[in-house]
């Protein structure tokens, strides 16, 4: 039987090649679109992981999510920097979140209150991806809008704590082959992970027909 690292991600191989081509992701990436996209997309990324870090305290002491939090993961702070330098001092009173990304705020909540192991594949969407799809957003940034490498601006992208990403993503496999979750729970969570994948997709075509892009 295949390590749960490797069913988790052929189960959202196809998925992921839908978020990597949607029309959003590819115009930020090819120029079609432009700063005021990604603030935007920064925007929402700030409601996705205020949902994702900020749960419930005990989720640290919890035997099934406990080992995936990981203060080197953590980009809150990051992002606000970011959104200071993009936004401006006031850019909490001028958010606006949009209705997809709610919903997946919501989902991510509602995981982090009652169901630890769903909201560990939110953390396996988001975190293993920022680590890798991540970086071609953040040199695709720097250099069409100018920020300074690893600057403010590009903040989220940085992982300053793991020196070393791929032995970083070696270890987080290892945490998901060995979670402690029996296999019809391990179905739900890869359940979850296509959510996650679904929930991403539906906030890019917002953002998407935000700016008129399509593919
Ligand atoms: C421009 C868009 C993107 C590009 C170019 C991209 C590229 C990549 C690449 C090259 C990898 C493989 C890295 C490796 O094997 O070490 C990867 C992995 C991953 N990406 Fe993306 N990605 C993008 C968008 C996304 C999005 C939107 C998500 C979900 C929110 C995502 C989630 C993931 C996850 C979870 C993995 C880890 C798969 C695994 O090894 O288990 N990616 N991405």
């Amino acid at each position: 039987m295949d390590p749960f690292s490797t069913v988790i991600r052929t189960a959202s191989r196809q998925q992921h090649t839908e978020a990597e081509t949607s029309a959003f992701m590819s115009g930020l990436l090819d120029g079609r679109l432009g700063r005021e996209a990604f603030t935007r997309y920064t925007e929402q990324l700030w409601v996705v992981y205020e949902a994702l870090e900020s749960g419930p305290p005990d989720l640290a002491r919890d035997p099934v999510a406990g080992p995936f939090v990981r203060p080197e993961l953590m980009r809150l702070a990051a992002l606000e920097r970011d959104l200071a330098h993009l936004r401006g001092p006031d850019w909490r009173a001028a958010l606006r979140t949009l209705p997809a990304t709610r919903a997946y705020a919501d989902r991510i909540a509602g995981c982090a209150r009652t169901w630890p192991a769903g909201w560990v594949a939110h953390h396996y969407t988001r975190y293993l991806g920022d680590l890798s799809g991540g970086q071609v957003v953040r040199d695709r940034a720097e250099r069409a809008w100018g920020f300074v490498r690893k600057g403010d601006g590009v903040r989220f992208y940085v992982f300053d704590r793991i020196p070393n990403p791929a032995a970083f993503k070696r270890s987080y496999r290892h945490l998901l082959d060995t979670v402690r979750a029996d296999e019809p729970e391990r179905g739900r969570m890869v359940d979850e992970c296509r959510r996650a994948f679904a929930l991403n997709t539906g906030m890019f075509r917002e953002l998407a027909e935000e700016f008129g892009v399509s593919t």
